[in-house]
């Protein structure tokens, strides 16, 4: 069976290690995701050249594309320090006015997961994002008044799977707003080249197409590849990843030509065998799936969808014959020969 932790797209403890040394740390260094790297390059500059923070920005997409990563960037391209934390750490609003008031101006702030911060916590960011002040309420009952606190102009980046996570004053407050996207094969192909490089590994062109192929347009998917596969090349053969020797590697790995986890090929399944294909709600499909529904929305479908194996109708979720094909079954209405 695959190794379900190969491909997943979500951050594993190894990745944490490895992703620090990899990460591209300017939009020079960064591949993929043209249109946002300009976007952001003019941004920055224009910030740099006033002298100010930079606008808050949103990064939002499917795990990972990057956009930690994109947030680093930012923070190196701005000359600040970063200070990372996530939605779910945040546990009191005190560590949340802490942090910020300990801010300089025009640090960044990244806050990841940032749909998963309780409301409460969420409203002390609007005065502070909006007019840089936290209203802290001192005491409690009759006797109770909020003071206004000072922070720094700082920029928030904040990054989630899907803007529709968030709240709508909270999603109103970001005047830089990015959806990442899958990655070419392209694209891929050269951050495989050059993470090889940098772990200092010999890779073939045609190999480092090979694991690009089974990324699912994911670098950290392809990175993990990579590792994988250089371990394989280091024992079993000269250390160098040729095309034979990456094939032999993911072969033994059981990576999936399309780099198909085993959620994904269940939800394919479940259309075609308990819906007769589709068209079927996302509610009903993650229930017959016992998978949670915004993870199929937010990881599984958008990459099935983008690949064509899946259709998004206003009546459900549909399979596409393609679908059919990868499993060896005839598509419904046509070729049928029952
Ligand atoms: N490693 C992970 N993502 C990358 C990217 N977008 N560019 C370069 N190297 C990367």
């Amino acid at each position: 069976m695959t190794d379900d932790r190969l491909l997943t797209t979500t951050r594993v403890d190894e990745d944490v290690q490895y992703e620090a040394g990899l990460r591209p740390r300017s939009l020079d260094e960064y591949i993929g995701q043209e249109r946002i790297r300009e976007n952001l390059h003019v941004s920055i500059t224009a910030a740099r050249q006033r002298g100010e923070a930079l606008d808050h920005v949103l990064l939002y997409g499917p795990p990972g594309l990057g956009k930690t990563t994109l947030a680093t960037v930012i923070a190196n391209e701005l000359g600040v320090p970063i200070r990372p934390t996530a939605g779910p750490v945040i546990e009191k609003a005190g560590d949340l006015a802490a942090m910020l008031t300990s801010l300089q101006a025009r640090d960044v702030l990244f806050i990841d997961e940032i749909h998963r911060m309780a409301p409460t916590i969420e409203e002390i960011l609007y005065p502070a994002m909006e007019d840089y002040e936290l209203d802290i309420m001192i005491g409690q009952g009759p006797g109770a008044r909020s003071v206004k606190v000072p922070v720094q102009r700082f920029t928030l980046v904040g990054a989630t799977t899907r803007t529709g996570l968030l709240t709508s004053p909270l999603r109103a407050r970001f005047g830089i707003v990015h959806r990442l996207d899958y990655y070419t094969a392209a694209d891929i192909e050269e951050i495989v080249r050059r993470s090889a490089r940098i772990i200092g590994v010999e890779i073939e062109d045609e190999a480092a197409v090979e694991i690009a192929r089974r990324s699912r347009g994911t670098p950290r998917v392809a990175n993990r590849l990579l590792r994988r596969v250089r371990d394989y090349a280091q024992v079993r053969a000269d250390g160098r990843i040729s095309l034979e020797v990456a094939q032999r590697a993911l072969k033994l790995l059981e990576v999936d030509e399309h780099g198909f986890d085993e959620v994904d090929r269940r939800l394919l399944r479940t259309i075609i065998d308990k819906f007769s294909g589709g068209p079927v709600g996302v509610a009903s499909l993650a229930a017959a799936m016992s998978e949670e529904r915004d993870a199929l929305e937010d990881i599984y479908e958008p990459f099935l969808i983008q690949i064509g194996f899946l259709d998004r109708t206003p009546r459900g979720r549909v399979a596409t014959p393609r679908a059919y094909e990868y499993f060896g079954l005839p598509a419904p209405g046509k070729d049928r020969l029952w």
